[in-house]
Order: structure tokens, then C-alpha cells, then sequence
């Protein structure tokens, strides 16, 4: 479990971390969300006790950053943005290093660096030195040395960031796997990656939390937006739409004679199907109807409008 309780982070006078606050379960991935320079990374090397807060009490499975460091080190897998690669290091030597490090009993360490390798398809380039490795394979080696001796808790600052789609997807799915046995924090510029991976999203602002709340209930809304293209006379389909308690037009566009129209629809269905009688009482024909949800894209961009 991660705990962040009134947290705030100062470079001399400037505030990167504002009085934040919140708590993340076992088992949880919470996607973490904001512009360039609101405060992520710094944030994140406050949890894996890289940085230490300015105020506020941070606490990983219960126990406390500030006082237990190295303890706390030991049950974190850390991505940094940029991973501290030794890049004279050939991938395998780095990862028995890394393993070393983070105390894998000696006679495990093989096997768990085999196991990242294959995790993270490394192992062709397992004799490589680092330095000869395009971006995306150190993302990688970054991505394999967090998950080196099963951590329960992990921080991956953009772990996406310089993979190709193929290895992104299986990045994704490794750490989708990890839903219900490991707590994760990860941050990414890509919204609808947090929508396949995370159910919970936190979202940061000029060092202040502005969301924390479940993807699905920040993209539920009141009303349902639906498009319908209909054929008929679009005076008489505009009077459909006024005689239907529970639909709101939001925009019309006709083209010929096909009316395309985006209708707000009050949550329950008979308001749409009482909208579809009347459609047809006025001898409108509907070729298409197409619910539209708003993504975390459209919440992010409101949010940051100004
Ligand atoms: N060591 C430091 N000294 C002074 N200012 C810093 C330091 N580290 C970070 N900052 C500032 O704190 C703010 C937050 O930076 P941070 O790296 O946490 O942003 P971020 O949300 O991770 O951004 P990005 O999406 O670009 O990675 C920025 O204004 C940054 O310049
Ligand atoms: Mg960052």
C-alpha cells in the first residue's frame, strides 16, 4: 500500500509538490496524469526515497520513507524517466548487479535475472553492452531491473516511453498482469493506455492533486451522447427532438437530405425509444445510431484548458 498524507515538495522557494494527499491499495494500479513539469517525477522520487519531502508523511506497506529508507528501497521496483544505466555493462552482468543490489539470495539470482530477461525480451540482446542498445530496448533493461525480485510495490515513470507499438502492448499487458498482486503507480502522456491498464486514475497540477477518482465514473456522465444520421425533412425531425421528454440536441448538420444530429439522452433508455417513434411518426428514416462516450483524453484537455 502506498499512503501520501499532506506531502509538498520545495526547490528553494518553488513548490513542486503541493499538500498532496492520498492512498493507493494492495492490488491497485492508479494511472498518474499531468502536463510537462506538474510535479510527477518529483513526486515519484519522493515515494521511492530518492527525494525526501519538505513536509508530509509518506508510508510504502506501512512503513515510513523518511525513517526506513533502505527497507523501503527493498520493497519498491523504481522506473526512473531516465534509468541510471551502467552503460559499459553488457544487459545480463547489469541485471546480476542490479539483482545483487536489491539482495536476491545468491543462489536465485540466475534464475531471477532469466525471468526478467524473458519478461521484457531481452534475452537475444542479453551479451550486448548497454550503450550499444537503441532507447527503446534500455526502456527495457529499465522496466526488467523494477520487477527483479517480485517487488509488491511498483513506481514506472512512463514505462511506454521509446517502445515500438509491439513491445508497448506486451509492457502494457505485463503490467496489467500484475493487477490484484501488486500496488503500482505509473505515470504516461498517453491517456488511453491508463484506460486499458488502470481503473483509477490521479491527476496533478501544478503540484496539486485536481482528480483522484475511478475512470469509469469520471467518463460517466448524466446523459448518454448519441449521433443518429437520419433521412426525412429536417424541420419535422427537429420537432421529434422537441416532442421527446429526455433528449437534448446538442448539434445538427444536414447534408442532401440526411440530418446528422448529436443528442444528449437522459440515462434511461425509454427516452430513446420514445425519440425513435416520434422520428418515425414524422416519416424519418434512421440509417445509423452511434453511442459516443467521452474518453479521459476530452477530461484531461478541459481540465487543462486554461
Ligand atoms: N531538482 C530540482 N530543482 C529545481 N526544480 C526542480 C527539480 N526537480 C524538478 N524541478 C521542477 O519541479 C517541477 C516538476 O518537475 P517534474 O519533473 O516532477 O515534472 P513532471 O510532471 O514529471 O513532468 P514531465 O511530464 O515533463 O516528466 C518542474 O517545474 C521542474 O523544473
Ligand atoms: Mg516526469
Amino acid at each position: 500500500m502506498i499512503s501520501c498524507d499532506k506531502v509538498s515538495k520545495y526547490f528553494g522557494d518553488f513548490c513542486a509538490v503541493n499538500n498532496v494527499s492520498f492512498e493507493i491499495n494492495r492490488g491497485e494500479i492508479v494511472g498518474f496524469l499531468g502536463q510537462n513539469g506538474a510535479g510527477k517525477t518529483t513526486l515519484m522520487r519522493l515515494l521511492t526515497t530518492y527525494l525526501s519531502p519538505s513536509a508530509g508523511a509518506i508510508k510504502i506497506n506501512s512503513i515510513d520513507v523518511k525513517n526506513s529508507s533502505l527497507l523501503v528501497r527493498q520493497k519498491i521496483g523504481y522506473l526512473p524517466e531516465n534509468p541510471p544505466l551502467y552503460e559499459n555493462m553488457n544487459v545480463q552482468d547489469y541485471l546480476t548487479y542490479a539483482a545483487q543490489l536489491k539482495n536476491v539470495e545468491h543462489k536465485k539470482i540466475k534464475v531471477e535475472v532469466e525471468r526478467v530477461l524473458s519478461e521484457c525480451n531481452l534475452s537475444k540482446v542479453k551479451d550486448q553492452t548497454i550503450q550499444t542498445l537503441s532507447k527503446g530496448y534500455k526502456q527495457r533493461v529499465g522496466i526488467a531491473q523494477a520487477i527483479l525480485n517480485d517487488p509488491p510495490v511498483l513506481i514506472l515513470d512512463e514505462p511506454t516511453s521509446g517502445l515500438d507499438p509491439v513491445q508497448i502492448k506486451q509492457v502494457r499487458k505485463l503490467i496489467k498482469s500484475f493487477e490484484h498482486k501488486k500496488t503500482i503507480l505509473l505515470s504516461t502522456h498517453i491517456l488511453p493506455e491508463i484506460e486499458q491498464m488502470a481503473k483509477r486514475v490521479i491527476m496533478i497540477r501544478a503540484g496539486k492533486i485536481i482528480v483522484d477518482n475511478y475512470i469509469e465514473k469520471l467518463i460517466t456522465t448524466e446523459e448518454d451522447r448519441v449521433l443518429v444520421c437520419i433521412k426525412g425533412m429536417e424541420s419535422r425531425i427537429h420537432e421529434a427532438v422537441e416532442h421527446t421528454e429526455g433528449i437534448r440536441l446538442i448539434n445538427s448538420i444536414a447534408t442532401d437530405d440526411v440530418l446528422s444530429l448529436e443528442l444528449g439522452v437522459k440515462k434511461e433508455l425509454e427516452h430513446f425509444n420514445g425519440f425513435i417513434e416520434n422520428v418515425f411518426k414524422v416519416h424519418g428514416r434512421i440509417l445509423e445510431i452511434k453511442e459516443q462516450r467521452s474518453t479521459l483524453e476530452e477530461i484531461f484537455l478541459n481540465l487543462h484548458k486554461n
